[in-house]
């Protein structure tokens, strides 16, 4: 099988595309949509059958539940069986947008999706193409990222297609994403929200919402701790070129930091924001923007076009240590985690 690929930049090809995604969608398949964070692949919320497809394309373990897409609140009220405040507060800030919450699940939700878990997370997607989809469908989509398990997440229809073209029937191209990053993971379940996974909203974005003071440090990949989210997991959002953080003073540092390594300059790509390296001794300098929200737009573009210009080895100027940047962060660090595969 090989993808149809289908445009929507223009309102007719926009309602042909919805229209062919939910003819496919009804019929128990999987498609890959756009969603503003990261390109999804998408089956019926309701039918089991469905999204064990999802997780034999992605070859996602079934321990891993998966999000649930919503485009109203009759759909979260199906969902979950209790609205906490907390949930209350941080929907009416942030949804439509790139928040995931973490609510006590409903029996309607298949076993599948939760992973056998008693919650379920639920998000309420800005992307207009995907909101279109789950209106017409009429039943909520289960999604994850459109990418193989443990894989970088794909920002742009051409990531699917190049990682899981030959799986699918069918990949909207709904353009580039506009925030770039997965959606912020917060669990609502208890006293406080809990931040599982970090994304664009930061903790004190999320804290003054929910009219809370709450921890900014996020749980450490790779501590002992039981998984509340698999997405917590330390080798993550990886891209197939080894990668390392690194902070230098002057281009002579860093080449001093990196020789050691095997890789000459021309193997490495180096991605800079504010460190920007001479061209001259390193030959591939990729400049990523000095702002989180517009860094984190262009990240995963700029990984897969290192993987794919045959890197061998990708070096990252670390990013500040504030809240605003914490989603970057966590990204960085998951993909830079080489020796903790997970199996
Ligand atoms: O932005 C996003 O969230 C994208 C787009 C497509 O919506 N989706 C996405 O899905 O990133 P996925 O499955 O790749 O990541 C969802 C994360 C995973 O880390 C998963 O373990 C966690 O959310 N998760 C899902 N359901 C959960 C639950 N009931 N409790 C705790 N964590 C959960
Ligand atoms: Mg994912």
């Amino acid at each position: 099988m090989s993808a149809e690929i289908l445009p929507t930049h223009t309102p007719a090809l926009f309602q042909q595309a919805v229209e062919r995604a939910v003819a496919l969608l009804q019929r128990g398949e999987v498609v890959a949509l756009p969603t503003e964070t990261v390109y999804g692949l998408a089956a019926s919320a309701w039918d089991p059958d469905a999204v064990a497809r999802i997780y034999a394309i992605k070859g996602r373990p079934a321990h891993n539940p998966v999000i649930v897409h919503i485009a109203d609140a009759t759909q979260a009220a199906q969902c979950t069986p209790h609205w906490p405040p907390l949930a209350a507060r941080l929907s009416a800030a942030f949804w439509p947008g790139p928040l995931t919450l973490v609510l006590p699940r409903s029996p309607l939700v298949p076993d599948i999706i939760t992973a056998g878990g008693s919650t379920v997370g639920l998000r309420w997607p800005q992307h207009p193409f995907m909101q279109a989809v789950i209106r017409a469908c009429g039943f909520p989509l289960a999604a994850p990222s459109a990418n193989p398990a443990n894989a970088l997440s794909p920002s742009s229809a051409d990531h699917v297609a190049r990682s899981l073209g030959d799986r699918l029937p069918l990949i909207i191209d709904g353009g580039d994403c506009n925030v770039g990053i997965e959606s912020t993971v917060v669990d609502v379940t208890g006293d406080l929200p809990r931040i599982l996974r970090p994304g664009i909203l930061s903790s004190e974005a999320i804290a003054h919402a929910a009219g809370v003071e709450i921890p900014r440090t996020t749980p450490a990949p790779g501590t002992t701790a039981p998984l509340r989210s698999p997405g917590q997991l330390s080798r993550h959002y990886a891209p197939v070129t080894p990668l390392v953080i690194r902070r230098w003073i002057d281009d002579a540092d860093l080449a001093r930091q990196l020789a050691d390594d095997r890789c000459t300059p021309a193997e490495t790509w180096i991605v800079s924001y504010r460190r920007i390296p001479d061209s001259g001794r390193f030959p591939n300098v990729v400049l990523i923007p000095d702002d989180p929200e517009a860094y984190a737009r262009a990240l995963y573009g700029e990984l897969h076009r290192c993987d794919q210009a045959g890197a061998r080895r990708i070096v990252v100027e670390a990013v500040p240590d504030k809240p605003a940047w914490d989603g970057v962060a966590d990204r960085l660090r998951r993909a830079s985690r080489v020796d903790e595969a997970v199996r």
